[in-house]
């Protein structure tokens, strides 16, 4: 049985079905503090721990036999993260830390994690490969990297055996519309862009026109949610010939103003636009090389033309069941 822990969450969930899809028998834990209960496939089993909560992790290894762990739990807001970083440090390595003395006792050696690009800080040359020296500039990011060191640490210590995946922009939701992306509050800019031709909100914030990028606005690699979910099942199935991080992106960037007018061409709606200044800390371009991805895991992103991930969120955000 695969343990996935915050598989209530956006990228959890997704993985959580494509686990069941594939023939793995899952187990869900979540502290449902930003993961809806809703977006757990009925197929798995849930209980409801908190990474903090030692006893209740102990009795989750106690309980159910665990072949391997997925663990996305963690708190992922970046201004957060700077206003409040005793929050993260706390939530993200101690839970972790938690996590891991659970997993080590009941002799549970294999881990999938949820990292990010932002472990990389502002980009020295693009794309970045996993070679791309790690400067986090936010507190969130640091989080993420203190969590690849120890894995690193406790690999030669313990043989602990771990695949960091490093995702670039999550996007996009399931094809067949049953789950999705849904934070609250939304701070993302495909689902704040189709809420904004939606009328649920006055018009979208582009932060930022004066960037070094063709038409001025910041560039990222937007990755669909459920190629995120395929490269999960296989790390999972690499964790005894490989250990070590992987980028997860397309290798495609794609500008702010981009994703506006693709969503519109979507959508068939225009998107009412208000230009703002800069957002500290972003970066001009961040974009990918998933060389790694596809040699050592064999993947390939199914989606790479960003209207048809957009395409999947606008399904979404017109029948969105949570
Ligand atoms: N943006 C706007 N207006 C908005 C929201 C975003 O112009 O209202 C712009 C941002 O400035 C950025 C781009 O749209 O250039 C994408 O912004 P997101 O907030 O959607 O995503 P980020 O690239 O900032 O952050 C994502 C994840 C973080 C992660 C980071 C790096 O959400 O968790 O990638 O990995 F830390």
């Amino acid at each position: 049985m695969i343990l996935v822990m915050g598989g209530a969450g956006y990228i959890g969930s997704h993985t959580v079905k494509h686990l069941l899809d594939n023939g793995y028998k899952v187990i869900v834990a979540d502290n449902l503090i930003y993961g809806h209960r809703e977006a757990v496939d009925e197929r798995a089993k849930f209980v409801c721990a908190d990474l903090l909560d030692k006893d209740s992790l102990d009795n989750l290894f106690k309980n159910n036999q665990i072949a391997a762990v997925v663990h996305f739990a963690a708190f992922a807001y970046v201004g957060e993260s700077v206003e409040n970083p005793e929050k993260y440090y706390y939530n993200n390595v101690i839970g972790t830390l938690n996590l891991l003395h659970a997993m080590l006792t009941y002799g549970v050696k294999k881990i999938v994690f949820s990292s990010t690009c932002a472990t990389y800080g502002e980009p020295q040359y693009t794309p970045i490969d996993e070679q791309h020296p790690q400067n986090p500039i936010n507190p969130y990011g640091r989080t993420k990297l203190v969590i690849e060191q120890i894995f690193a640490d406790y690999e030669k210590a313990y043989g602990l055996k771990y695949i960091a995946l490093r995702y670039f922009n999550a996007a996009g939701c399931s094809a067949d519309g049953k789950i999705g992306e849904s934070h609250n509050p939304e701070t993302h800019l495909i689902p704040l862009v189709l809420k904004a031709i939606k009328g649920e909100r006055k018009d979208i914030k582009i932060f930022g026109t004066d960037y070094d990028t063709p038409d001025g606005t910041c560039i990222r690699d937007y990755i669909h949610v459920e190629d995120l979910a395929l490269a999960h099942r296989l790390a999972i199935e690499k964790l005894n010939s490989y250990c070590g991080y992987i980028n997860l992106g397309t290798g495609i960037g794609t500008s702010v103003k981009e994703i506006i007018i693709a969503a519109e061409k979507v959508s068939g709606k225009k998107c009412l636009i208000e230009y703002v200044e800069r957002r500290a800390g972003d970066p001009a371009r961040l974009f990918a090389n998933n060389t790694k991805a596809k040699e050592i895991l064999g993947w390939q992103p199914q989606y790479t033309d960003i209207k048809d991930i957009i395409q999947t969120a606008w399904n979404w955000e017109l029948n969105k069941r949570y």
